[in-house]
């Protein structure tokens, strides 16, 4: 169905994909509208996720999936954080819980600092990577 086009592409594109790595900006205290909307478009009842009889059971296979976070001034992990649990349960909700974050948080405060932490941290689970494979 026509309507559907949209949806099926993404969701074929996540069944099919091996890593997974999402870029979050949090915007006022949320994730992106754009992010909500791709989460609307992937998660589907009897397609990507389903209820069984002990609540709902994700259909999506489990990969390595990295969740890049970047703030103005929040702090990943604070109080002021509502970003990270709410991608990690959508990201369950889904049957994908091989999650790991990255911080870029805290860019307006000093970007440079922020920046050289993320990419330590990915350069360590690239090494992580190497080593297992
Ligand atoms: C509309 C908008 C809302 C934002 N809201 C927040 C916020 O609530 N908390 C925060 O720490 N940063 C906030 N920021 C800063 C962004 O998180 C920051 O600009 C982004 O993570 C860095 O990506 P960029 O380099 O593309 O701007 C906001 C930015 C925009 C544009």
């Amino acid at each position: 169905m026509a309507l559907l086009a949209t949806s099926d592409e993404l969701v074929e594109e996540l069944q099919t994909s091996d890593v997974l790595v999402l870029s979050v900006p949090i915007y006022n205290f949320s994730v992106p509208a754009t992010l909500k909307a791709y989460i609307d478009l992937v998660d589907r009842a009897g397609v990507t996720f389903r209820y069984g009889e002990n609540g709902p059971v994700g259909l999506l296979k489990d990969r390595k999936t990295y969740v890049v976070v970047t703030s103005g001034g929040i702090p990943l992990g604070s109080d002021f954080d509502d970003v990270s649990g709410y991608v990690r349960q959508v990201l369950a909700f889904l049957g994908i819980t091989d999650v790991e974050f990255v911080a870029a948080d805290q860019l307006a405060r000093d970007p440079e600092a922020a920046v050289m932490t993320a990419r330590q941290q990915i350069g360590e689970s690239l090494e992580q990577v190497a080593v297992a494979v």
